[in-house]
């Protein structure tokens, strides 16, 4: 029977555009695994959204004298324009949709109230920083300081970059208003908590319970299919006591708080942005005229939902959610959250007020996608933080695309085309070497199959290129170029088996590089994609009729490097 598959990534704030470290992080790696298991047979739902709530946004539509609207819509807009040219497919797999949906809404509401009449919710007054000079408030990001745990002095009121502890803002040590810089007072304010105290236990036994792993890769814990970063975080905060969460904010942006008098205030954001996983699984079952399909995702508990984050995420995905689900009761936690490590640029951190930064939009007007999704996905931050440069790109790109793959694929298809009548030529009986390949193949594509299932993405990608490098060298070893004039029968078995190999390394980078795979597939004269193949080689046939063919990537030019570097840190 085919797995359920629920594909779980990190909304991204609607306060700016896309960059690599966003690719890197989560939507690349969810977009693999999700085109995986759709080719595997599985059935895939992946769902996402823009999370346009929350003071990452007011902030934001502050500094530009527009309205918090206007700034998620504009953002969301191009978000859904990245996706496609970037091939991150929510639309062929599921939905991007908003927190601002009236479906998330009522699921918030659903959420909320269920708590609270359960007692998970309550309320009680809270110390909150105030600013006397702009009379307001600061929740979250409007008060900056040092982390009372790290010590790092750019922590903000919601969260320490730093540690990835989450915080209040009344912890920071020497606070200051991000408005006018003045030290803000403490005052008082009534808000709703969550009892994340009562849950305590049951998240350590649900993090350290066995056996739910056995049927992926005999791994049997959390402790050993998770990344131990994921793991160990995630432990480790435990382990020191969870504290009850205030989840309503004195703003005027965001979920309404379902209760008369609360007009003037609303939900936090994170408090509702999870819960927009099951919105928007909802909302997407809605979309495609089957309503209960949600349900096989979210209450069927062999389904498993793998949450796609950055690693600042991930307390509110392996503690604030999972406690949620578990009041709520009857849906089904996340099976892994593979959160990624932080991507680099030239050795830098990103910084968006120094633009120190790739912009997937900017990429996309001068590069193809594909050679992008392979160097992040090569280079992924799966298990240590990694860097992006554009020489790393530059030599990926021409060195494996390029001289390895593409010119594989490019060698065997013009010799085919060339001089074996535009078609398929038939194979007389394999020797040992072709036989040997072709069996590579057989073993290649299960083993990278179990990478993906285990969210091991280099691993993956490294196999298939190991192939493609294979590949290469049988080639070279039986130079059919030579052959052609003394041995034509032999010439076309090379050519047979160098073409099946090739249709196995479609199959392959079908799910990182989509784009060049859908080409390679119609080099090959089949109609269709590469997908509805499904995970098998299917074995090109005699007499087959193949166009002319193209090169599936470009060759970059070294100075390439020098201009993309010097666009960093420019005023954009
Ligand atoms: N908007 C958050 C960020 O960019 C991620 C939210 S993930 C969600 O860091 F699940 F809460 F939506
Ligand atoms: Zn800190």
């Amino acid at each position: 029977m085919a797995d359920r598959i629920l594909v779980c990534v990190a909304w991204p704030y609607a306060n700016g555009p896309i960059h690599l470290g966003h690719l890197a992080g989560c939507y690349l790696p969810a977009d693999i695994f999700a085109r995986y298991h759709r080719t595997a047979g599985n059935d895939v739902l992946m769902v996402s959204g823009s999370d346009q709530h929350g003071t990452p946004v007011t902030v934001r539509a502050e500094q530009e004298g527009s309205s918090p609207a206007e700034v998620a819509a504009r953002y969301h807009a191009e978000f859904l324009e990245t996706w496609r040219r970037m091939g991150i497919s929510f639309e062929e797999h599921g939905l991007f949709t908003t927190t601002g949906t009236k479906n998330h809404e009522a699921t918030v509401h659903r959420i909320f109230l269920a708590l609270k009449e359960r007692g998970y919710l309550y309320r009680g007054s809270m110390p909150l920083m105030y600013c006397v000079n702009d009379q307001r408030f600061l929740p979250d990001r409007y008060v900056t300081g040092t982390c009372p745990n790290c010590a790092s002095d750019h922590a903000r009121g919601d969260q320490c970059d730093e540690c990835g502890r989450p915080l209040n803002g009344v912890e920071l040590i020497d606070p200051k208003c991000t408005f006018c810089g003045a030290r803000p007072e403490v005052r008082e304010s009534e808000h709703y908590f969550l009892k994340l105290s009562a849950f305590n236990q049951q998240l350590l036994d649900w993090l350290r319970d066995e056996g739910q792993y056995q049927a992926i890769n005999g791994a049997r814990t959390k402790r050993s299919f998770w990344r131990p970063a994921v793991f160990n975080f995630s432990e480790r905060f435990l382990a020191e006591g969870l504290h009850d969460r205030a989840i309503t904010r004195d703003i005027e942006w965001g979920v309404a708080v379902p209760e008369p008098g609360w007009e003037h205030k609303r939900i936090y954001v994170w408090f509702e942005a999870v819960i927009g996983y099951l919105s928007a699984a909802i909302e997407a079952s809605e979309r495609q005229g089957v309503s209960d399909r949600w349900k096989s995702f979210w209450q069927d508990p062999t389904a498993r939902i793998y949450n796609f984050i950055g690693k600042d995420n991930t307390p509110f995905h392996t503690i604030i959610w999972p406690a949620i689900l578990m009041a709520y009761g009857g849906l089904n936690l996340p099976y892994d959250v593979p959160a990624n490590e932080f991507l680099s640029i030239e050795g830098k951190q990103f910084s968006t007020s120094r633009n120190w930064a790739v912009w997937a939009q900017d990429y996309l007007d001068r590069y193809d996608p594909d050679p992008l999704r392979f160097l992040l996905t090569a280079n992924m931050p799966e298990t240590g933080d990694t860097d992006f440069s554009w020489r790393e790109f530059l030599r990926r790109n021409n060195d494996e695309l390029v001289a390895t793959y593409g010119n594989l694929v490019h060698r065997v298809l013009t010799f085919t085309y060339r001089n074996f009548d535009r078609s398929v030529p038939t194979p007389g009986p394999l020797d040992e070497p072709s036989q040997e390949l072709l069996r590579r193949v057989d073993a290649v594509i299960p083993a990278v199959g179990r990478h993906l299932t285990e969210c091991h993405f280099r691993e993956a990608l490294r196999g298939a290129m190991d192939l493609a490098r294979e590949s290469n060298r049988y080639l070279d070893e039986r130079a059919p170029w030579k052959t052609l004039k003394t041995d034509r029968a032999a010439t076309a078995t090379t050519l047979h088996t160098a073409l099946t190999a090739i249709a196995g390394l479609k199959q392959l980078f079908s799910p990182f590089l989509p784009f060049s795979s859908q080409k390679l597939h119609e080099l090959l004269g089949r109609e269709g994609t590469p997908e509805a193949e499904g995970r098998r080689v299917v074995i090109p046939i005699p007499g087959q009729a193949i166009p002319e063919p193209a090169p599936l990537f470009v060759k970059l030019e070294e100075q390439i490097i020098e201009e993309e570097t010097a666009r960093l840190g420019q005023p954009r």
